[in-house]
This record gives C-alpha cells, sequence and structure tokens, in this order.
C-alpha cells in the first residue's frame, strides 16, 4: 500500500484539528453543496470512496440506506471510522482507491468527499467506478477545484488590498497537468491537478453523463456563521459534480463513438 499523507501523526493530528474547528470550509462550503446533489438513498447500496472518519457513511444508513461500505487506504481513519462511526448497515474496508476494481460488488451510488486530488491516475479511477457501478448509477463526487490544485502554494495565494483586503488568488501553471507538491500540515503533500476540460471529458469519454458540475460558493447560512467566508465569492474552491453511468456504453462500442453518441 502506498504512503499515505493522513497516516503521519502530524499531518493526522492537525487535519483533526481543522475538522473539529467551528468554521472549517468542509463543514460550511463543501457539506451543504455535496448535500444539495445528493441522490435520494432510501434502499440504495452506496459506496463511500476515501471515506476518511465515515461520517457521511452514517449519515447515509441513517437516512435509510440498504448498506454503505466505505473504503479508504490510511489506517488511522480507518481507526476512527470504527471507534466513531458505526452503524449496522455500514462496513469498512482497508482499499486504496487504485485498487478499486479488486472490489466484488456493484452499488447504486459511489460517493466521494474530497479524496480525487491524491488520485494520479484519473482515468483508470473513472473506469474502476464504472466497474463498481449499477448501469444507470450516480458517482457524486467533490475535489479540490482545479484552480486550487494548481495554486502555486496552496492555500496562501491570496492577493491583498492595502487595507488587507483579499482582492483576487493566483494560480498558476494551469496547463501544465500532473503532480504537486505543497505544505499542508507537513512538507511534500503531494496531489495532482487536472483541468476542468480533463475531469469533464475524462468522465464523458468513458461513459458517463454529467447532469450536474457545481462550483462552490459560501451559502448565506455560512456567511452569516463565518464572515470571512465572503472572500470565497472570489473563486471556487471545490468542485462537484454529479454523472451518471449510461447504459447504452455496451462492449464493443469505441469511447469516442460512445461520446458522438451521447451528444
Ligand atoms: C480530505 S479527506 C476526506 C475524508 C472523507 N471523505 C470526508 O469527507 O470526511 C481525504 C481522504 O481520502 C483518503 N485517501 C487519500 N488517498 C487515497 C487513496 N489513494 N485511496 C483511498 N483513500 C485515499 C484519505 O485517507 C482521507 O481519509
Amino acid at each position: 500500500m502506498s504512503k499515505n499523507c493522513y497516516d503521519d501523526e502530524t499531518f493526522f493530528q492537525g487535519y483533526k484539528k481543522i475538522r473539529e474547528s467551528q468554521n472549517n470550509y468542509n463543514d460550511l462550503l463543501e457539506q451543504p453543496a455535496m448535500r444539495d446533489y445528493m441522490p435520494d438513498v432510501r434502499g440504495k447500496k452506496i459506496l463511500d470512496l476515501g471515506c476518511g472518519y465515515g461520517r457521511n457513511c452514517v449519515e447515509f444508513a441513517e437516512g435509510g440506506a440498504l448498506r454503505v461500505v466505505g473504503i479508504d487506504s490510511s489506517k488511522r481513519m480507518l481507526e476512527t471510522a470504527k471507534k466513531e462511526s458505526v452503524h449496522p448497515n455500514v462496513e469498512y474496508m482497508r482499499l486504496e482507491a487504485e485498487r478499486l476494481h479488486e472490489m466484488n460488488e456493484t452499488f447504486d451510488i459511489v460517493y466521494s468527499s474530497l479524496v480525487f486530488h491524491y488520485i494520479e491516475d484519473f482515468e483508470k479511477l473513472v473506469l474502476d467506478i464504472s466497474s463498481v457501478l449499477k448501469g444507470n448509477g450516480v458517482l457524486l463526487f467533490s475535489q479540490e477545484h482545479p484552480i486550487i490544485t494548481a495554486s502555486p502554494d496552496k492555500g496562501l495565494d491570496w492577493n491583498y488590498d492595502d487595507k488587507g483586503r483579499e482582492i483576487s488568488y493566483t494560480f498558476t501553471n494551469y496547463n501544465r497537468q500532473g503532480r504537486r507538491g505543497s505544505h499542508w500540515f507537513i512538507d511534500d503533500v503531494i496531489t495532482y491537478h487536472r483541468t476542468m476540460g480533463t475531469i469533464v471529458t475524462t468522465l464523458a469519454d468513458n461513459g458517463f453523463h454529467i447532469d450536474a458540475l457545481y462550483e462552490t460558493a459560501p451559502k448565506p447560512f455560512a456567511v452569516q456563521k463565518y464572515p470571512k467566508l465572503r472572500k470565497e465569492f472570489l473563486k471556487p474552491n471545490f468542485l462537484i459534480i454529479r454523472a451518471r453511468k449510461m447504459r447504452i456504453l455496451k462492449e464493443g462500442l469505441m469511447k469516442n463513438e460512445t461520446r458522438r453518441f451521447l451528444l
């Protein structure tokens, strides 16, 4: 199993502190948007890819999901999940997203919150997800927005006016895709930058119909709770995509033909 920064003690504690803080971006920006796009979970089988603490798994089970499988490659995150997010309909497995094809089960919904930017081979990931999704099944994922994965120094790239107010945000080398290292609690946290075009086209080329693409903006409740969040009107922080596995992707149909057919 390859190295996962969430198993590093300093990283794990730093991330935990952020998630426990009142005004974290997951609770204020990303999760409210993901809930807007989540299909009805009642009676569904759901895979939570990169489930972390397992909070979403329990949420889905409590919402009526028949079975929820949470996979994650971090030993520490899964230990927390198994302790804090327990439900009879939820099962956790330690599995890298890169080995998803080894799963012997299919799901109605694949859900993934803030994991895809850690995965190097996006096309393989999309194909593997397709292999565990039933026909017409839904993939809902969030990831760092491509503007963020293209930041020169992640999280620190605001530009300020002479009164210290944020006026813009810098990203760079947008069209140079691939591995980026940054400092987030520890040095060399590796993420992968892909353009919006690559993300959308890879999904379409592999038989997914995108029915929602949302670039996060703060909701009124969030700004009220944390007024500093207004700066997030200057750029989107997260990208959220909901896509459906098309039944029409038949064996023998080439990728480009599929795309023409879908268009
Ligand atoms: C930002 S956290 C999000 C956790 C959870 N989805 C949530 O929203 O609370 C990213 C998660 O992705 C997991 N992860 C990173 N790379 C992974 C990989 N290659 N395979 C499986 N999980 C991975 C990490 O261990 C971590 O739990």
